[in-house]
């Protein structure tokens, strides 16, 4: 369901309206339209946007996001500062608690430490994430980055608009200096994809990935996009056994499976339902799963799980991380667990594919036997379109010798 852009207070008060009354509505909020309003915040507006942190707000809720006029915003970018730069700085603008003007002047003891979107991503260190908030005399309230020698550089001007408590829009005086902030932040090309992983609840995933061939995978895909989801340690662990038993190749395509040579933001994933091929995609109608949205959560279907997105890692285009609560199990490399006949396989058993759904063409296949034919024409795909599948989801080229062809040498042939 889609609202219109209301300009005035009745159009706000039948939105409030409109929400009470809707039940299946999914964003309570859209900060871009709440911003567009006001068009002395136009440029933070913008910047929130394309730098995709406009939809990370639009997501949560008891938040607060503290915007500055254009000419605080102006300020900032005679600094020539790059996007992923300004990315953290803003982020430190939207505290993940939720500040009306009533509750800033009432804040217990007159000083909070409120964390911010900065301190969620994970890249701001020690107390480097958090806003100094305090009561100051004659009914000033300062802002400050934690970070910034206890100075309060930023004052609260007045309330921009509250829905209690979901969001809460202010506008400060001036952009909050913090030396961590303002640090250059490196391109996402020159991201260190598996540390950023092991740093956030995904360390046995990244460890797998570092020990096989996939990574190379991933990170000559970066450039162009890449969206990873990666399994939480507790899911991953518990997987292991089962990994395990995957074939050399299995296992490489199965660590492929779990990434998508495009550039995905949540709220590209939220608003397309439908096929996503994967790294490990090889031909049409492989190793693919489908994205839909429930409500709030955006779930991956494979034939064999249903895997949640649990958090976002970074998302900064070309790339973007998110969290699963589940191992992303492809039925081409999976028994289907109703499957009743799987068809007898001369391959190990884990490459079984399920028999009815497997089309009966395919061009040709990430995860052949490990002791495959590698010397396959990989960069030809074109030469190989006779080639047919067999129960096992495996490849028979010329009816003879299995071909193993790595997803990365046909990249450039992948389209969406
Ligand atoms: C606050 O957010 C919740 C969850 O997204 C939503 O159901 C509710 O309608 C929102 N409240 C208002 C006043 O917008
Ligand atoms: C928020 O509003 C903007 C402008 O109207 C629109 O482009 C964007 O898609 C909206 N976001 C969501 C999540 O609906
Ligand atoms: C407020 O100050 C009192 C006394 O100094 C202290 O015991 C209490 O923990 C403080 N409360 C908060 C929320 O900081
Ligand atoms: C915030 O900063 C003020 C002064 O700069 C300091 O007195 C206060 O203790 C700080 N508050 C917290 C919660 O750290
Ligand atoms: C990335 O980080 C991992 C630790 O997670 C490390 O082993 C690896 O060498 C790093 N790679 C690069 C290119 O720095
Ligand atoms: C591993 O494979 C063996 C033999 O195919 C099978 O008996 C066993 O159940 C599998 N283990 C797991 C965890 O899938």
């Amino acid at each position: 369901m889609q609202l219109r852009p209301m300009t005035s207070a009745a159009g706000t008060l039948l939105l409030a309206v409109l929400l009470l009354c809707s039940g299946s509505l999914t964003s309570a909020h859209n900060i871009t339209r709440i911003l567009a309003k006001h068009p002395e915040y136009s440029t933070f507006n913008h910047y929130l946007s394309i730098t995709h942190l406009a939809s990370e707000v639009d997501r949560r809720t008891t938040i607060t996001v503290c915007a500055v006029d254009n000419a605080a915003m102006n300020e900032l970018l005679s600094k020539h500062l790059s996007i992923y730069t300004i990315k953290n700085i803003l982020s430190l603008h939207v505290l993940l608690d939720y500040f009306g003007a009533k509750k800033l002047h009432q804040i217990t003891n007159g000083t909070a430490l409120a964390a911010t979107m900065f301190q969620s991503t994970g890249t701001a260190p020690g107390s480097s994430g958090f806003v100094n908030i305090t009561d100051l005399r004659g009914g000033k309230v300062g802002f400050g980055a934690e970070n910034n020698d206890g100075t309060l550089s930023a004052y609260f001007v007045k309330s921009v608009e509250e829905i209690p408590y979901n969001i809460s829009v202010i506008q400060i005086s001036k952009v909050l200096p913090s030396d961590v902030a303002e640090a250059p932040t490196p391109a996402p090309s020159q991201q260190n994809i598996t540390a950023i992983m092991s740093k956030h609840g995904c360390k046995v995933f990244a460890e797998t990935l570092l020990a096989s061939d996939a990574e190379k995978t991933y990170m000559d895909t970066l450039d162009g996009g890449l969206t990873v989801f990666c399994p939480m340690d507790d899911a991953f662990k518990a997987f292991l056994p089962k990994y395990k038993n995957l074939t050399a190749a299995g296992k490489t395509a199965l660590l492929e499976y779990h990434g998508v040579p495009v550039y995905q933001s949540l709220a590209m994933l939220k608003s397309n339902n439908g096929l996503l091929n994967t790294l490990a995609t090889d031909g049409a109608n492989k190793f693919d799963f489908t994205v839909q949205n429930e409500g709030e959560e955006v779930t991956l279907r494979t034939k064999i799980t249903t895997a949640k997105i649990t958090g976002t890692l970074i998302d900064e285009q070309p790339l973007a991380i998110y969290t699963i609560d589940k191992v992303l199990m492809p039925r081409e490399l999976f028994k289907k667990a109703e499957a009743p006949t799987p068809a007898p396989a001369p391959a190990p058993e884990p490459a079984a594919a399920d028999a009815p759904e497997a089309p009966k063409k395919k061009k040709k296949k990430a995860a052949a036997p490990a002791d495959a034919d590698s010397d396959a024409p990989a960069d030809s795909p074109d030469d190989a379109a006779d080639v047919t599948a067999d129960d096992n989801g495996a490849v028979r080229f010329d009816g003879a010798r299995y071909i193993s062809v790595v997803a990365a040498s046909v990249f450039g042939f992948l389209l969406l």
